[in-house]
């Protein structure tokens, strides 16, 4: 029995059913070319659409992508305030192209922060699409490892349940999805910075230096490809030696 991360296991043999990407990199791809950060974060938003496509073909169930941690809000008032524009324009423009390719889209993450106007259009977004067969796609926004894990143990804890690895689990806010057998993490930096820290236990990461901007098909097929090479053991012996 695996106790760990019970709902995955490849659907098709080689492929991960859910793919986490940490999306890093936009601010450098930015000022690599003379530009100020936000430059980097709309480009970044034409990468989502190149990989969401492409997860999409190659038949990936779930692909959550990490678009603003609980600690970006640290960064400069202005960056935050563009961020979360630039998140209100592109959920409504991109509804149609979600409806055409039937995309169910979800948003998680700690939203009070967010402004009424916002908050109305995930809700509005999430709706429209929530029966969307192809793929889910999950945007973390306002999201940290740390608080998914706290909000799940303060659900459990206020039905006065005990604290087993199984009732908190069913309260993370990944619950319906099974954990990602793969993360990729673009932009060079090897660290989680606080992404989903009990659904990531025995994923494979892949880290890349590409620039988040410049991400595309090819990128996800070489880490596709590579995580089809893994040996996923979960504590356990190989295979071959079973
Ligand atoms: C990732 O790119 C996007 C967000 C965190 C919102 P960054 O903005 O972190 O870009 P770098 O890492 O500074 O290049
Ligand atoms: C991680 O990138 C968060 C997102 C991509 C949304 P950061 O740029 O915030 O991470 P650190 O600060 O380099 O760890
Ligand atoms: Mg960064």
């Amino acid at each position: 029995m695996t106790r760990v991360s019970p709902k995955s296991g490849p659907a098709t043999p080689g492929l991960p059913r859910h793919v986490a990407i940490i999306m890093d990199g936009n601010g450098r791809w930015a000022q690599a070319r003379g530009q100020p950060r936000p430059f980097g974060h709309q480009a970044g938003v034409k990468a989502v659409r190149r990989i969401v496509g492409a997860a999409r073909d190659r038949g990936i169930e779930v692909l959550t992508l990490f678009a603003f941690s609980q600690e970006n809000w640290k960064r400069p008032p202005l960056e935050v305030r563009l961020l979360m524009e630039l998140l209100m324009t592109v959920l409504e423009r991109e509804l149609p192209d979600l409806q055409a390719n039937g995309i169910r889209l979800r948003v998680i993450g700690e939203h009070s922060g967010f402004s009424a106007a916002l908050r109305a259009r995930i809700a509005e977004a999430e709706q429209l699409t929530a029966r969307n067969p192809a793929m889910t796609l999950v945007v973390a926004v306002g999201y940290g490892g740390q608080w998914d894990i706290v909000q799940a143990a303060q659900r459990v804890a206020a039905r006065g349940e005990a604290i087993t690895h199984d009732a908190l689990e069913a309260e993370l806010v990944t619950a319906e999805w099974p954990a990602p057998e793969l993360l990729i993490r673009t932009g060079g930096e090897c660290r989680i910075s606080n992404f989903m820290l009990w659904q990531l236990a025995y994923s494979e990461l892949y880290f890349t230096d590409v620039l988040w901007p410049d991400a595309d098909a090819p990128l996800l097929d070489d880490a596709l490809r590579w995580y089809a090479g893994r040996e996923r053991r979960f504590g356990g012996v190989p295979q071959a030696q079973a």
